[in-house]
C-alpha cells in the first residue's frame, strides 16, 4: 500500500485530483469508480476547477458509482444520484450515457437481475481503471458492512446500525435514513486496476489503522485492500494518526 499523508483536507483533495488528472492524461476514456459521502467533496470541487480552467476534460470518461440508497428516487435530495449531479456531474462535460449509478427504485423482484447487469456493465466497459473509496467508521467500503463476504458482488444489502447513525447527519431525522442500499461488492471493488482511498478526520483513524495494519478479515471490509496490487491511501494527519 502506498500511503500519502497530506498537511490537511485541502491538500488531500488536490492530491486526489492530481491522480485523476494523471489517469485521464494517460487514458482520456478511463473508467472511474466514484464514491459519495463528505470525504470526496473536496476532490470533486478540484475536478470542477480543473475542468473550468480548461485543464481536464471528461467527454470520454465513463463513471460507475459504488452505491445508492434503496428506496430513494434519483431526484430525492438524499439520493447519491442527486449528490453526484449536484456536486460533480452538472459542472462537467461528461456524457449522461457514460454515468452509471445504481437505481434505488428497482422493484425487489428485479433486483437480482439488475445487480447482475450492473456488474456486467462494468465488465463490458473493460473494468474500472481508477476506483475512489471513502471508508466508514466501521471499516465499510461502499455499503459493504462488516461481515460482507470478500467474494461479494453488486447486491442489495442491509445497513448496519453504526452506518445509519453515521449517515443520519445528512437527513433531518434518523428515521428517514434508508435501511438498505445497492452496493458494488468487495470483489467488484478489488477488480479495479487502481484504488485510491481517501480518509479525513479523527473518526476514521481506527478504521484506517485496521485496514492498513490489522488482520485481513471480513469483519473489517477495508482490510481486503491489503491484498490489492495498486492501492494508494490519501490521508489527512488525523486519519493517519493511529498508524504510528
Ligand atoms: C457512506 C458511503 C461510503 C462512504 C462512507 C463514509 O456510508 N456509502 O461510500 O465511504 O459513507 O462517508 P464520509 O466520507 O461522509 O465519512
Amino acid at each position: 500500500m502506498n500511503i500519502i499523508t497530506t498537511k490537511n483536507y485541502e491538500e488531500l483533495s488536490k492530491k486526489a485530483a492530481e491522480l485523476v488528472a494523471q489517469q485521464l492524461q494517460q487514458k482520456p476514456n478511463s473508467v472511474l469508480g466514484l464514491a459519495t459521502g463528505s470525504t470526496p467533496l473536496g476532490l470533486y470541487s478540484q475536478l470542477i476547477k480543473l475542468h473550468q480552467s480548461g485543464q481536464l476534460f471528461f467527454k470520454d470518461v465513463v463513471t460507475f458509482n459504488l452505491d445508492e440508497y434503496f428506496g430513494l428516487s434519483g431526484s430525492d435530495e438524499h439520493s447519491y444520484h442527486h449528490y453526484m449531479f449536484a456536486n460533480l456531474f452538472n459542472q462537467l462535460d461528461i456524457a449522461s450515457a457514460n454515468i452509471f449509478i445504481p437505481d434505488g427504485l428497482i422493484p425487489l423482484t428485479e433486483i437480482k437481475r439488475y445487480c447482475f447487469d450492473y456488474e456486467q456493465s462494468i465488465i463490458d466497459h473493460r473494468g474500472i481503471d481508477l476506483q475512489f473509496l471513502g471508508i466508514g467508521n466501521n471499516g465499510h467500503l461502499g455499503f459493504n458492512e462488516p461481515g460482507s463476504s470478500f467474494n461479494s458482488v453488486t447486491r442489495l444489502v442491509d445497513l448496519s446500525a453504526n452506518t445509519i447513525t453515521a449517515n443520519a447527519r445528512f437527513f433531518s431525522d434518523q428515521n428517514l435514513v434508508p435501511r438498505q442500499a445497492i452496493t458494488m461488492g468487495l470483489a467488484t471493488i478489488m477488480k479495479a486496476r487502481k484504488i485510491v482511498l481517501l480518509a479525513s478526520g479523527i473518526a476514521k483513524a481506527e478504521a484506517v489503522r485496521q485496514a492498513v495494519v490489522g488482520e485481513v478479515t471480513e469483519l473489517v471490509p477495508a482490510s481486503i485492500l491489503q491484498q490489492h496490487r495498486d492501492v494508494t491511501l490519501i490521508l489527512d494527519p488525523d486519519a493517519a494518526s493511529a498508524l504510528k
